[in-house]
């Protein structure tokens, strides 16, 4: 019989795998032992219900883009690109690099560190208009991940029982962050063109909103890309109302017909509050990104960011500015752009071909998903559920609607796992649809 003899390494491992779970305990000099079992007691937490009283604002589902997929299923769900999307070679030296640095034992400066600072403002500031002055160094924060940024910006500019105007459909996570901060949400009709201009002026004119929260490049989740004429006539109105732009530029470096121009590049009058992830282009482990603002509001975002997380891992500051500083970062993101074309195109052909009744609204200048209508009568839920149970894991396009759904969508994401599965999840997709899972 083969004998097999564990290495201490691989013993150690298992001793500290069993220790984190609790099962054993170590007593240096004295050995390893078993702990005894406890007893399982079924607790009562009835008296939070008078504690904690109605929640204020709804409690949110975890949204179905961060579900973790089983590792067989076909995941079309998520909102992370795969990691062979990721400079995953020049994360890994930025990381060696700064564990070898005094970022692992030092705290960074609240705003961030000064040179991604810096960073931040000069990629925006490459962007402006001759006779633009350009953001500053100073006008740039540090976030960890520009998730807190939406809801340091809400409750900065906006604050609670005001309203605010957002596309709809939106991003989930910015209508999450708005309910949170208490504030009210104003849709503004929206797709894959755009907002609807004449809507925006009647919501400014009509509540009186001081901010609008949009996506101009590459909306999550419709891909649309505002034409010049539109960012300037949103510009214009935004100015004429003396309120400000919450600019979400989560897809910066998935473009993939179209490079991104940024709003807020062609506003030096502190008009414009501009987010800038790195979390899905880097690394969603290196969760980075900036906000550039400029005047009081400023001030008083930063106010909110320190309340909420005081400042950012400087290590992690230092792998983010290592990585977007390297000139292998602009040739991953030349092959990033063509891997991105590849995998659009093949999902947009695998559903025109297994599914010809989900209608791809737009076919995308960049970013990561399908904005998809299905017809009127389907019922999205049990379409869920029967791609589910054939593995194929879907985002129902309910979840990105700040009020009532203007139809029946999904959201599929081409950036996950596995491209070679599209044409098998359009075809469970199709089977589904044709099975009438309809109301
Ligand atoms: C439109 C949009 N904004 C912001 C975020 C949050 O980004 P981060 O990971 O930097 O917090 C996401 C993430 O999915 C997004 O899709």
């Amino acid at each position: 019989m083969a004998q097999y003899e564990a290495s201490p390494v691989t013993v150690q491992k298992a001793l500290r795998a069993l220790a984190a779970q609790g099962m054993v305990e170590s007593r240096p000099g004295v050995g390893t032992f078993v702990r005894p079992g406890r007893l399982a007691r079924i607790s009562d937490y009835g008296w939070q219900t008078g504690a904690l009283g109605s929640p204020q604002t709804p409690i949110p589902q975890v949204s179905t883009a961060l579900r973790t997929a089983p590792n067989d299923a076909i995941a079309l769900h998520s909102g992370y690109p795969d990691r062979d999307l990721l400079p995953e070679r020049l994360v890994r030296a930025a990381f060696t690099r700064a564990a070898r640095s005094d970022a692992t034992v030092s705290r960074p400066p609240a705003a961030g560190l000064p040179e991604l600072q810096a960073w931040f403002a000069t990629e925006l500031g490459a962007a402006a208009p001759l006779g633009t002055a350009p953001p500053t160094p100073g006008d740039a924060i540090v976030l960890p991940g520009s998730q807190s940024g939406l809801n340091a910006a809400f409750r900065a500019v906006v604050g609670a029982g005001r309203p605010l105007l957002m596309e709809s459909p939106t991003y989930w996570g910015a209508i999450l962050a708005a309910a949170q901060a208490g504030v009210q949400i104003v849709p503004v009709p929206s797709g894959v063109g755009g907002p609807n201009p004449d809507e925006l002026t009647r919501a400014f004119e009509r509540t009186g909103a001081r901010a609008l929260y949009a996506q101009p490049n590459f909306a999550n989740p419709t891909g649309a890309q505002w034409p010049p004429d539109l960012a300037d006539q949103v510009l214009e109105t935004v100015r004429h109302y003396g309120a400000f732009l919450i600019e979400d530029d989560w897809a910066h470096d998935f473009g993939i017909a179209a490079e991104v121009a940024p709003l807020a590049a062609r506003d030096d009058g502190g008009h414009v509050i501009y987010l800038r992830s790195l979390t899905k282009s880097v690394s969603p482990s290196v969760r980075v990104a900036g906000i550039v603002a400029r005047g009081p509001a400023r001030g008083r975002i930063l106010a909110h960011v320190q309340a909420d997380s005081l400042y950012v891992s400087g290590l992690l500051q230092a792998v983010a500015l290592d990585v977007v500083t390297q000139p292998a970062w602009r040739t991953h993101l030349r092959s990033l752009r063509q891997q991105l074309a590849a995998r659009r195109d093949l999902l947009i052909e695998a559903l025109r071909a297994q599914a010809p009744a989900a209608n791809v609204e737009a076919v995308p200048r960049g970013g990561l998903n399908l904005w998809v209508r299905l017809p009127e009568a389907t019922d999205l839920a049990r379409l869920m559920g029967a791609c589910e149970a054939a593995g194929v894991l879907v985002a129902p396009g309910d979840e990105w609607f700040p009020a009532e759904p203007t139809g029946p969508f999904l959201r599929l994401n081409y950036s996950g796992p596995n491209p070679g599965a599209f044409s098998e999840g359009a075809k469970v997709i199709g089977e589904a649809l044709g099975r009438g899972n309809t109301t």
